[in-house]
C-alpha cells in the first residue's frame, strides 16, 4: 500500500514539472498589428492588465485562463477572417463593431482610464 502511494505521489510531482515547463510566456506587451498598412500599430501593455483583470476578460473563450496556461489563442485566429457573420471582423474599422476597439475603449471608458482617442492608441 505504501509504495503504490510514493509512486503516485512521483506521478503527480512529474506531472506538475511538466506543467510548469510547458506553460505559456505571458508578454509584458502586445503589438497588434495586423492592420498595419492601414492604420499604425497599437502597443497593449499587457502586464499591466494581465495583473488588474482575470485573464478570460479578454480571452473570453479560454474560461478560467491562468498564467500556467499551455496555450493562448491569438485573437485573430477567429477574429480576423471570421467563419460566422455574426463574429465581430477584425476588418471593421467602426468604433462599435471592430472587436479591439469595442474591448478595449468600451473597458477604458467604464474605468475612465486608458486611450480611447484615435491617435493614443494608433500611434504613428
Ligand atoms: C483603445 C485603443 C484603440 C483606440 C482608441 C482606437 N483603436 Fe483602432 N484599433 C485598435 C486595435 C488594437 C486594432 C487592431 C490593430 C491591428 O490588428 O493592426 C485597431 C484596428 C483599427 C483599424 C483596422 C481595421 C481594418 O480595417 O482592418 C482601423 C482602420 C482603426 N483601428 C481605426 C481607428 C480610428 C479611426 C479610431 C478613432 C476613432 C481608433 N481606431 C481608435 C485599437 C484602438
Ligand atoms: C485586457 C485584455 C487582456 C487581459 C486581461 C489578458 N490578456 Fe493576454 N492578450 C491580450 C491580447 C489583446 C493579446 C494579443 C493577442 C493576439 O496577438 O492576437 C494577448 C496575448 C497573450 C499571450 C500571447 C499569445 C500569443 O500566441 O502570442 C499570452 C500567452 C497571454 N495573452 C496570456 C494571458 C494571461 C495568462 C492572462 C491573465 C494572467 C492574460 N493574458 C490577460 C489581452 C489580454
Ligand atoms: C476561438 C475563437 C475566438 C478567440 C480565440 C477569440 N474570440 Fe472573441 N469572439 C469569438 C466569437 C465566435 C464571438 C461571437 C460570439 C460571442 O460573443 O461569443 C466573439 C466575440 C467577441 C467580442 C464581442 C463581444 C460582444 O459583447 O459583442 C469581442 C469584443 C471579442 N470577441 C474580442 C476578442 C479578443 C480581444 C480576443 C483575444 C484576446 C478574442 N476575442 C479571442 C471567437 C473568439
Ligand atoms: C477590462 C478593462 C480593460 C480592457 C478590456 C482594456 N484595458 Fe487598457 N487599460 C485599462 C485601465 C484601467 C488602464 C489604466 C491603467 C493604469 O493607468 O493603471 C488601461 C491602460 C491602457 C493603456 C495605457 C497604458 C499606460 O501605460 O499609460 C493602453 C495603451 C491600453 N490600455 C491599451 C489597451 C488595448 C489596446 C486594449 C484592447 C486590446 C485594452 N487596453 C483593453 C483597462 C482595460
Amino acid at each position: 500500500m505504501k509504495g503504490s502511494h510514493r509512486h503516485l505521489w512521483l506521478w503527480a510531482v512529474t506531472i506538475l514539472a511538466a506543467v510548469a515547463v510547458a506553460a505559456v510566456q505571458v508578454p509584458e506587451t502586445v503589438t497588434l498589428d495586423k492592420a498595419k498598412n492601414k492604420q499604425a500599430p497599437v502597443v497593449m501593455p499587457h502586464k499591466v492588465h494581465a495583473d488588474k483583470y482575470a485573464c478570460d476578460t479578454c480571452h473570453h473563450t479560454q474560461k478560467g485562463l491562468t498564467a500556467e496556461a499551455t496555450e493562448v489563442k491569438p485573437c485573430a485566429s477567429c477574429h480576423l477572417d471570421p467563419e460566422k457573420p455574426e463574429t465581430p471582423s477584425m476588418r471593421e474599422m467602426s468604433l462599435s463593431k471592430n472587436p479591439f476597439h469595442k474591448l478595449c475603449i468600451d473597458c477604458h471608458k467604464k474605468e475612465a482610464k486608458g486611450p480611447t482617442k484615435c491617435a493614443e492608441c494608433h500611434k504613428k
